[in-house]
């Protein structure tokens, strides 16, 4: 009863008025249907009225209105629609809400209603995501960054649209209207350089009501990002950036990071003073490049927006100083003037191939390098880019050379020597190994011939030609496996018996004792070299002016024990071996030892020698020993 009463007297107040007139407060209240909506859809208040009804929200409130179709619900405060909206439904009809709030106030919203076309666009935002990097200093009310939000429906009220942070936010708030995002509380407590994310909500006030969801990204920082980063000239040469510091903080550094096609091709760091930097990148041509510019402090870094930018083929010219090495490199200086480019390290030049410096006064060149090849160990000398240089092969009689060049690398800017690991100019250590195993094999045969032994010696001989055992050819190095090889060789060979061998055997008998001393002059000093099968071994070591002289095993037969050394530092070569037939006063039992000075260094006057030998006969154990103080057997 009471109700109805009031009803009675709110429709007397405001009944005279009309429909679809303003408000006290001025304002048009109105709500919005789209065509043919179905039932249960909800009404879409324009923003006064919305306003109006979350004020109001703990109201009572009731419709009056001659629609049908349509009613409010108080308990979620908005309007549903009972039914279809009919097709006939006029397009602008009136209504009243009647609201009865606490202490008996009351009042009564005349609004209308508004069948519309369908909302069909959300409102939408201009960026995926929103990264803002703010001073951690920033104050309340300051404005942290702002959103733009674009609604693509023509009519006004579609598109329309107010913006609200998602959950209740301390530190940050969004302006509704403008896109502004502002700080709410001081920051201070804030983590330095940590995201915070905040979502932002875009609604607009059409019928169905549409919204966006967009995410923010807030980082507190101690240095703000480097701005307005820009290209002064990009070629396949050379770059040159600029951008302007951080509005706020200083930087100690800044890093270029340049990708293409999102792959990083170039990182730089320069002193936190400059605001131009030139890269020397040989790009390729193209527009899929990037560059961000990021400005770092002791606490954090903060990257600039990325620039995109194209590299173009061309190079221009300017006038400027430059050795003969190269020519100026230029950029657009004051007044966009094409110049040398210049900064704070001077002027600038674009160098020929194998040439380097500011100026491109330095000739580059390939360091010296020694290499481990399968045709052996080389030593090439520093050598000029361009140039080449050819060393003899390390396992080669025939005198031949292997060339290489020093290469300029004009990637990345320096001097590199030409590979030269699979080129078969060389002999190969292994060839040369299966030749002595080969010939080894051969002389062991049963039947042998005078023929087979010159064979050996002719390539014995040959092998002390080779570089690697020429000890005036510095570039290559003696080779520890062939001399082991060819040891084996020569023990093949004095084992034999020369008595079994066909034909005059004098000569070989000869050549090989020569030999076996020839090659013994061919070793590093101190060395030990051993035939695997044990009946050769070769000792090499230094006899001291004035030191102590020990004992020196040579292989399990020969011992020797020199004296004091009282003229000078000489090299001493002691052969021994196990038993052979090549001496005719011996009848191939006795292990012979040879002992030998480089430069004939005397054993002093009163000093002496002692000299064993070990028979290889175990039953015996004394023998008579044959001295041949000449070397001549
Ligand atoms: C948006 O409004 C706020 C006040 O709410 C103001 O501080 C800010 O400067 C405005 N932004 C723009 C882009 O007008
Ligand atoms: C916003 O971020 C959340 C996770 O933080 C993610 O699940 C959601 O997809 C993001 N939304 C947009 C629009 O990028
Ligand atoms: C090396 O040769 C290249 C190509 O012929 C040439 O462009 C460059 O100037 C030369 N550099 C030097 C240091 O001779
Ligand atoms: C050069 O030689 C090395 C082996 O010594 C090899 O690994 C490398 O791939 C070669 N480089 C070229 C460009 O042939
Ligand atoms: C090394 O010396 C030998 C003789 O001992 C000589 O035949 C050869 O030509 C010399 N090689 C070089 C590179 O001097
Ligand atoms: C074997 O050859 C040497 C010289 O090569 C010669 O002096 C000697 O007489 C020859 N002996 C025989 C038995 O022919
Ligand atoms: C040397 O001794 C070995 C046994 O250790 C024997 O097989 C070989 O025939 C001997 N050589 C000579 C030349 O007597
Ligand atoms: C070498 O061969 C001859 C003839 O066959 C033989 O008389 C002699 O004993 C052999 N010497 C050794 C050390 O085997
Ligand atoms: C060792 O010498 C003895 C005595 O001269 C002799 O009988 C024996 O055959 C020799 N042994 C060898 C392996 O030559
Ligand atoms: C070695 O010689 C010593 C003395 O000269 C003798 O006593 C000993 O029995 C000999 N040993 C052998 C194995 O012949």
């Amino acid at each position: 009863m009471f109700y109805n009463f009031l009803l009675l007297v709110i429709l007397i107040s405001n009944g005279i008025d009309g429909y679809r007139k303003r408000d006290s407060d001025d304002e048009l209240y109105e709500i919005r249907i789209f065509e043919n909506a179905p039932s249960g859809t909800k009404a879409t208040p324009n923003e006064a009225f919305d306003r109006a009804l979350r004020e109001r929200k703990t109201c009572f409130a009731q419709m009056d209105s001659d629609v049908e179709w349509i009613e409010f619900d108080p308990g979620l405060s908005m309007f549903i629609t009972t039914q279809d909206v009919p097709a006939t439904a006029r397009s602008m009809q009136h209504a009243s809400l009647h609201l009865m709030c606490a202490s008996n106030q009351m009042r009564s919203i005349n609004f209308a209603i508004h069948v519309t076309r369908r909302n069909r666009h959300p409102p939408k935002f201009s960026q995926e995501s929103y990264h803002f990097y703010v001073p951690v200093s920033l104050q309340p009310g300051s404005e942290v960054g702002r959103v733009h939000v674009i609604d693509h429906d023509p009519i006004i009220y579609n598109s329309q649209v107010r913006l609200n942070i998602v959950e209740k936010e301390t530190y940050w708030s969004a302006d509704t209207k403008n896109g502004s995002i502002l700080v709410r509380s001081p920051m201070t407590t804030l983590e330095l350089f940590k995201p915070y994310n905040v979502q932002l909500v875009a609604i607009d006030f059409g019928s169905p009501q549409l919204f966006s969801l967009v995410n923010v990204t807030i980082v507190p920082v101690s240095i703000t990002r480097p701005f307005n980063v820009r290209v002064n000239v990009a070629n396949t040469g050379y770059q040159i950036f600029e951008w302007d510091s951080p509005e706020y903080g200083i930087a100690d550094k800044f890093r270029l990071t340049i990708q293409r096609n999102r792959v990083v091709v170039h990182t730089q760091e320069v002193d936190g003073q400059d605001n131009m930097a030139m890269t020397k990148q040989n790009f390729h041509p193209g527009t899929d490049y990037s560059i961000v510019v990021t400005a770092i402090d002791i606490e954090g870094e903060t990257p600039s927006e990325p620039h995109k930018f194209s590299v173009i083929g061309t190079n221009f010219e300017c006038e400027g100083q430059c050795s003969e090495g190269g020519v100026p490199m230029c950029f657009y200086g004051k007044f966009h003037k094409i110049e040398q480019f210049r900064d704070k390290t001077g002027l600038h030049c674009l160098c020929y191939d194998g040439f380097s410096s500011p100026q491109c006064d330095t000739l580059e060149a390939c360091p010296r390098e020694r290499v481990f090849e399968n045709f052996g160990v080389l030593d090439w000398p520093e050598t000029s880019v361009n140039k080449s240089i050819a060393l003899p092969c390390p396992y080669n009689f025939d005198g031949r050379h292997l060339a290489r060049k020093c290469l300029w690398d004009s990637e990345n800017e320096f001097a590199r020597w030409e590979n030269v690991s699979h080129s078969d100019v060389c002999r190969k250590q292994s060839t040369v190994l299966v030749h002595l195993g080969m010939l080894a094999n051969f002389v062991e045969r049963e039947a042998q011939r005078v023929s087979g032994f010159s064979a050996a010696q002719q390539f014995l001989d040959n092998l002390l030609v080779v570089p690697a055992f020429s000890p005036n050819v510095s570039t290559s190095h003696f080779d520890a496996k062939i001399a082991e090889h060819t040891a084996q060789l020569l023990d093949t060979l004095f084992s034999r018996n020369m008595s079994e061998i066909s034909g005059n055997t004098t000569m070989v008998k000869q050549q090989l004792v020569d030999y076996v001393h020839r090659f013994s002059q061919r070793l590093p000093v101190p060395y030990t070299l051993e035939s695997p099968k044990g009946g050769l071994q070769i000792k090499t070591f230094q006899w001291e002016l004035q030191a102590e002289n020990f004992p020196m095993v040579v292989g399990r037969r020969c011992y020797l024990h020199l004296p004091k050394n009282t003229y000078d530092t000489d090299n001493v070569r002691v052969i021994c071996i196990k038993n052979t037939t090549v001496f005719p006063v011996l009848n191939g039992m006795n292990p012979v030892m040879s002992v030998e000075m480089d430069l004939k260094a005397r054993i002093p006057p009163g000093g002496k020698v002692l000299i064993a030998i070990r028979p290889f006969n175990h039953t015996i154990n004394h023998t008579c020993a044959f001295y041949d103080s000449k070397g001549i057997y």
